[in-house]
């Protein structure tokens, strides 16, 4: 089968890329003598207290290592910081077979190795319907117009300067896309948490309020009640959006993410953040608003991103992403290599507001504990959750539900199923249950 760590999210050690599959399986066989005769598995040695360790002659404490000898790298060998050559395997991933080809695709977030609720930019999920380019901002546009000379009175072009002149805003949202989790609508289809969630980012966003703009152009909101986002490559990206949430303030035109501009993939040099809704309607190399006074019916909107109904009808224009989490680690395809205390981890995110509240099942939903919540807990944005677990070694099955300052409460597949059926690919925010056996494997399982 080869070195674990090699094969792309299907089954990876625990803690990831620190140990081999043969080390796993000393670990799993309870030989533990290896550990003094190798650095590399100093990540299992957690478990035992470091006192002991020093005691049992450790040679990562008792050598000492080249690096505590010897003169480190200059300042600026990588005038652009790269992660260490040990985390190589934490990468953004293409599920096999999920499109033919790379343009139209997606490429998913390993949430499984993320912390706290920010997406390293270089991590950030993919989602592109006809390939990405890197557009030089000296002559992207932005253009502001209206459907009917009424709506607008001054139709403007903006470059990107003008826009980085404008006041701007920093905020952090999620983007997740309607189709995360939508692989598993009918039944478990994909093994680890990069598959099922990873359609799924967190970042701070930078960039001028789409109502500045509207109302520089001199909108007359009376009559204006919706806006067309386009982007400028070659899907013909268009996505309507109700006035109301430009009005309040919380869409905005970006141009940076996480203190830098945006990456090209994720729509450099401009793209729409309309938090709270599905991806889709953040259109990417944002290059026209339209003001108009109906939606568009386009065809990512009336054919695409709808959902289809038990009762055969489809229902359009779904937008918020409702409450969801999901336990990130431990989580499927990762393996609990002794008994003991573990930490619980995941997060939580609702398109309506805040998250107020985590639960943690360890048996399938019998029981329910609270987790603690990492503040601030910011709106519209991913949250992260903790709690504390001590595996007795025996079959649990880990779910996480999350409720939302709403009032909200995330749904188990039973519930949900009961209303939406089991035929859509998108909006899917069930409770996700993580199997863990006596071996330490844990899998994707669903739980009614
Ligand atoms: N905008 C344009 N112009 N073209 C696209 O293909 N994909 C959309 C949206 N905006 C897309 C786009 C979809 S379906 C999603 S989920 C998000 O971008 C993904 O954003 P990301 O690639 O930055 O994660």
């Amino acid at each position: 089968m080869g070195d674990l760590s090699k094969q792309p999210g299907r089954l990876r050690p625990a803690p990831e890329n620190f140990l081999t599959e043969e080390q796993v399986k000393a670990v799993a066989a309870g030989r533990r003598d290896f550990l003094r005769k190798s650095f590399m598995a100093a990540g299992a040695a957690m478990a035992a207290p470091l006192a002991a360790r020093a005691a049992e002659g450790d040679p990562a404490i008792l050598n000492l290592p080249e690096w505590s000898k010897t003169l480190g790298m200059p300042v600026a060998l990588n005038p652009y910081g790269q992660p260490s050559k040990f985390e190589s395997q934490l990468l953004r991933r293409e599920s096999p077979g999920l499109a033919r080809v790379g343009q139209a695709s997606v490429s998913f977030a390993p949430l499984q190795g993320l912390f706290g609720i920010i997406t390293p930019s270089g991590l950030h999920f993919e989602r592109h319907h006809q390939g990405w380019h890197d557009i030089d901002p000296a002559v992207h546009r932005l253009m502001v117009n209206a459907s009917d000379p009424a709506f607008l009175k001054k139709p403007k072009v903006y470059t990107m300067d003008d826009l980085m002149r404008l006041p701007s805003v920093s905020r952090i949202h999620f983007i997740e896309c309607g189709a995360n989790t939508g692989l598993e609508w009918g039944n478990v289809a994909v093994p680890t948490v990069q598959y099922t969630h990873g359609m799924l980012s967190c970042s701070e966003f930078t960039g001028v309020p789409l109502k500045l703009l509207l109302e520089d152009c001199g909108v007359d909101y009376k009559k204006a009640r919706y806006v067309l986002a386009e982007g400028a490559d070659g899907s013909s990206m268009t996505r309507t959006i109700p006035m109301e949430m430009v009005e309040n303030g919380e869409v905005f035109v970006a141009y940076g993410m996480n203190g830098e501009m945006l990456r090209p993939e994720n729509g450099y040099p401009l793209r729409l953040v309309v938090p709270g809704v599905q991806g889709v309607s953040w259109v990417k190399w944002l290059r026209r608003i339209e003001v108009g006074d109906k939606p568009y019916a386009t065809k990512d909107e009336a054919v695409h991103y709808i959902d289809l109904m038990p009762d055969g009808m489809h229902r359009q224009y779904t937008s918020i992403q409702e409450c969801k989490s999901v336990i990130t680690t431990p989580s499927g395809g990762q393996r609990l290599l002794e008994k003991g205390f573990y930490n619980v981890s995941g997060i939580a995110w609702s398109g309506r507001g805040k998250i107020t509240r985590v639960d943690v099942s360890f048996d399938g939903g019998i029981n329910w504990q609270q987790a603690r919540i990492e503040g601030p807990v910011q709106n519209k944005a991913l949250t992260r959750f903790n709690i504390n677990w001590v595996w007795d070694g025996k079959p649990a099955m880990l779910q996480s539900r999350a409720v939302d300052e709403t009032g909200y409460v995330q749904p188990a597949y039973g519930q949900l199923r009961e209303v939406r059926g089991t035929k859509s690919i998108y909006h899917n925010n069930a409770i996700q249950t993580w199997k863990v056996v006596e071996s330490g494997e844990i899998s994707n399982v669903q739980v009614l």
